[in-house]
């Protein structure tokens, strides 16, 4: 889709049994091109569950409230959600990797387009190993053994989440500590790894450093050169890799329309 980021998938049946080798295409072309879009899908979600572990084993999302009733594996994003309040609740606004703040935080996520608004609503990525090889040494330098403290909801993050539940509580860790230069287990490409609606701080630096540092780190990472943006379409099923990948959504299409997909996220390994 760009020369750094993405590639198209057409051609095949997800709801149909696919091939070794098949397998090995789909799996190989994730690590090399970190987000597969794969074209024309009609899954039902115990469809999506099957085609997405094709890449590796389920992971249990952190916020129940959203998983589907008939398949809690799944859960749905929807712009039809509010907050206690009324205000409505957009998930995925703002740049961000997902769950970082847990030990071992998923490699992956996929969406399944159920519902699309009539335009607007994409999905951007920026390509944190484009980034991070593109910075100038001395910058590769000062962060190469930093590590930063993920919690679910950074004191500095103008992103509100929804609120865990007591029971959710319990399953998701108070703060968990990742690198901020972190080595991909396959490809073995370094990226940088930061998410502004987890990371609370920097071991060993004062906030008037750390979050400046982690806002130019940010900027820098988020330009458009390092960026593809995915224009949904009726029956995409999108995985991405949450190892070398930032992502976010956009708010930006007609709410009387309803936006609706499937998310499965697969397990990963502990950040190094
Ligand atoms: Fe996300």
């Amino acid at each position: 889709m760009t020369d750094h980021t993405g590639a198209e998938v057409r051609g095949i049946d997800l709801t149909r049994p696919v091939s070794a080798e098949a397998k090995a295409v789909l799996t190989n072309a994730f690590v090399a091109h970190s987000v597969l879009v794969i074209r024309e899908q009609s899954l039902s979600p115990h469809q999506v569950l099957a085609a997405v572990e094709l890449f590796g084993r389920v992971f249990l999302q952190h916020n129940t409230r959203f998983a589907l009733p008939e398949c809690p594996q799944i859960h749905y994003l929807s712009n039809q959600d509010r907050f206690p309040d009324g205000r409505r609740y957009i998930p995925g606004e703002g740049w961000h990797t997902d769950h970082s703040n847990d030990a071992r935080p998923p490699k992956a996520t996929a969406l399944h387009a159920v519902t699309l608004p009539d335009r607007g609503g994409d999905t951007q990525f920026a390509n944190m190993a484009a980034a991070h090889a593109a910075l100038p040494p001395v910058m590769q330098d000062r962060i190469a053994d930093l590590v930063a403290i993920h919690v679910y909801q950074s004191s500095h993050s103008t992103r509100k989440l929804m609120t865990l539940s007591d029971a959710n509580k319990e399953r998701v860790p108070n703060a968990v500590l990742h690198p901020v230069v972190r080595t991909h287990p396959e490809s073995g490409r370094k990226s940088i790894y930061i998410n502004p609606i987890r990371i609370e701080g920097i071991l060993g630096l004062d906030h008037k450093e750390a979050l400046p540092l982690l806002g130019e780190l940010l900027q820098h990472a988020t330009a458009d050169r390092f960026q593809y943006r995915h224009r949904w379409q009726p029956g995409d099923l999108v995985i991405w890799d949450n190892r070398c990948l930032l992502h976010k959504a956009n708010g930006d299409y007609d709410m009387d329309q309803t936006r609706y997909l499937y998310r499965v996220m697969l397990e990963g390994d502990v950040p190094r």
